[in-house]
């Protein structure tokens, strides 16, 4: 490891190191499976699956070392319809988890920052905006259950 490395590293640890990225990304999934809407997204995905793919993300993206191995996350979203809306909602849970993991104005600030920057590539505007990842996939698009149509 170089210094340069070696000082993300510590910094990293300082934010809570990837202890406080487990607690954050069980918190956050645990709201997000319970949510009405969001967690009809996340019907076939193992809840552990997805945490470990979280925690091992932002480890990597928060300087931790390079441990994620799994899609990035624009071809791993281009099946699913995000709305702003959506979108938001993800972000309000996050913060919920963040106040009760006690996570520190440091990591909330990088960790939002790095969620923002994805947040034009993952909305889509209209459904034909999504793409299939294979022949038979299914688009991954649900409406608010808890919102009443005229
Ligand atoms: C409302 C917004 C979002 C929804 C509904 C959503 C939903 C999902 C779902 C259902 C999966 C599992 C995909 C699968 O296993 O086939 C997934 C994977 C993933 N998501 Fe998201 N996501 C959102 C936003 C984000 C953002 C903002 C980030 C990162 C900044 C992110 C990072 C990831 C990563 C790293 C994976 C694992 C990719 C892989 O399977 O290799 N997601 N997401």
């Amino acid at each position: 490891m170089d210094e340069k490395e070696k000082k993300r590293k510590e910094e990293f640890e300082k934010l809570g190191g990837r202890g406080m990225l487990i607690k954050v990304s069980k918190l956050f999934y645990d709201k997000v499976y319970e949510h009405p809407w969001i967690g009809l997204y996340f019907q076939e995905v193992p809840q552990d699956r997805i945490e470990a793919q979280q925690v091992d993300f932002m480890t990597s993206t928060l300087g931790g070392g390079s441990v994620y191995m799994g899609r990035l996350p624009v071809p791993a979203h281009k099946h699913m319809f995000i709305s702003e809306e959506l979108f938001d909602l993800r972000q309000d849970l996050l913060q919920e988890a963040f106040v009760e993991a006690k996570a520190s104005k440091e990591l909330i600030e990088k960790w939002n920052k790095i969620d923002e920057a994805f947040r034009a590539r993952l909305v889509k505007k209209n459904l034909g905006d999504c793409e299939k990842r294979f022949f038979t996939d299914e688009i991954n698009y649900h409406k608010d259950p808890t919102k009443k149509v005229a």
